[in-house]
């Protein structure tokens, strides 16, 4: 059940941080996938390089600057998590969550997350027990944090007692039922379209777009964390997806895009259409090479590709959701409007290419929804994880 999620450990430093380096191969083991974000302190018990090849990604002590100058990987990496867990969990760290203390990356991460937190705490059997060590474990309890009881027996103070960070596999066992309770979308087949098409002019020639289909992977790859099936239809993109969740099908032009969709939206429950369709292609292409003429200039004759999304829209059932997306450059609520209507759609993303930020190839993007039932909401600029986040929180107030 582990396969494919993502699984984020925070290590704060107490001496149990060496087993977190055989936590994080029973998981990578188990299929998840695992990122690791250590405080400085953490770094005098284990090192990071241990733990960046056991879970086959840098591992993270400080912000860092984004792409975009912006200084946010906290509020990404608690957005990628599908569970945090803090193993160990020292007195200290601990006594910093109960009180929302911000002075580390670790500390950012855990107030940025959306997921499940689970702390397993760890330190010597006196600390465990001192009431404000207590109080700060109830304060946590009550506002939902996960506590994998530590387990009893000798420390590495010489004491004897309560303290000891959970054995790996139990920590592993946790996570696993903890994930179990927390799957939105389980049971429920969900329909992305992503990225742009080719249309032949001739066998080595086409028209297509700029999309890079970054926003489509990072909506699927969401769904398919929250425990949806994910059937991805891709057109040439170049970005792999690897969750075990994703039936990927690659398809180049519209067409072939169209003859998938309407096939696999039959068992869907919903679909979102983010691909940057062609909508028109040459009527014939030439079955070799187009040759340079010497004084004639072609004429490619056009034709409109089948609109996909308004196709679903006319066969849809009232029990499937559809949602598509509105790229505009002028009148922008209005359009987007006219086609929520026109391709009836329970919601439409906006995008606008007036907004800096938003768009094809960035890796950020702003987003206006536009409900049916008349409701709209304006998003900030932020991430496309952080987009896609958004896109699936709505569609779930539908299944
Ligand atoms: N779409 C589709 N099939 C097409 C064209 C578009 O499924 N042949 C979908 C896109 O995936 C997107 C939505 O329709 O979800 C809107 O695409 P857009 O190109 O903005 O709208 P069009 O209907 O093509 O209108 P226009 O190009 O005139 O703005």
């Amino acid at each position: 059940m582990l396969n494919g999620k993502r699984i984020l450990i925070g290590v704060s430093g107490g001496i149990a941080a060496y087993k977190v380096a055989w936590l994080v191969r029973l998981l990578v083991k188990a299929g998840a996938q695992v990122r690791v974000v250590m405080t400085h302190a953490a770094h005098e018990f284990v090192t990071p390089l241990t733990l960046a090849t056991l879970s086959k990604n840098p591992v993270v002590t400080d912000f860092q600057a984004g792409k975009q100058g912006t200084w946010n990987n906290h509020v990404e990496l608690g957005l990628w998590a599908d569970l945090l867990v803090l193993a160990p969990a020292t007195a200290n760290t601990l006594a910093k969550l109960a009180h929302g203390h911000c002075d580390n990356l670790l500390m950012a991460v855990v107030l940025s997350a959306r997921c499940p937190v689970c702390v397993a705490p760890a330190m010597d059997v006196d600390m465990y027990h001192h009431a404000s060590t207590q109080d700060n474990l109830r304060i946590l309890d009550q506002r939902g944090v996960k506590i994998i009881p530590p387990g009893e027996g000798e420390l590495a103070s010489g004491l004897s007692g309560e303290g000891r960070l959970a054995e790996p596999e139990h920590i592993l066992a946790f996570i696993e039922a903890t994930l179990a309770g927390k799957q939105r979308l389980s049971g429920k087949r969900i329909l992305v379209t992503a990225g742009p098409t080719f249309e032949a002019i001739d066998p080595v020639r086409f028209i297509g777009n700029h999309s890079s289909g970054k926003m489509g992977v990072a909506i699927a790859e969401k769904l398919a964390s929250e425990g949806a099936e994910v059937c991805f239809i891709a057109g040439p993109i170049a970005i792999p997806t690897n969750h075990p969740n994703i039936k990927r099908f690659d398809v180049v032009s519209a067409q072939d895009m169209f003859d998938c969709a309407t096939q696999e939206f039959l068992t869907c429950d919903a679909a979102i259409l983010a691909a940057a369709v062609a909508d028109y292609r040459p009527k014939n292409v030439a079955a070799e090479k187009i040759k340079k003429q010497a004084h004639d200039v072609p004429q490619i004759e056009l034709e409109q590709t089948p609109d996909i999304l308004a196709t679903l829209g006319q066969t849809k059932k009232q029990t499937q959701v559809l949602v598509g997306f509105a790229l505009e450059t002028t009148n922008e609520i209005e359009h987007a409007k006219r086609k929520l209507e026109k391709k009836n759609l329970d919601f439409i993303v906006l995008n606008s290419l007036r907004d800096s930020g938003a768009g094809f190839k960035g890796d950020t993007n702003k987003i206006t929804i536009l409900h049916r039932a008349g409701k709209t909401i304006n998003f900030e600029l932020k991430s496309k994880n952080e987009v896609a986040a958004d896109i699936v929180e709505q569609l779930c107030t539908y299944l």
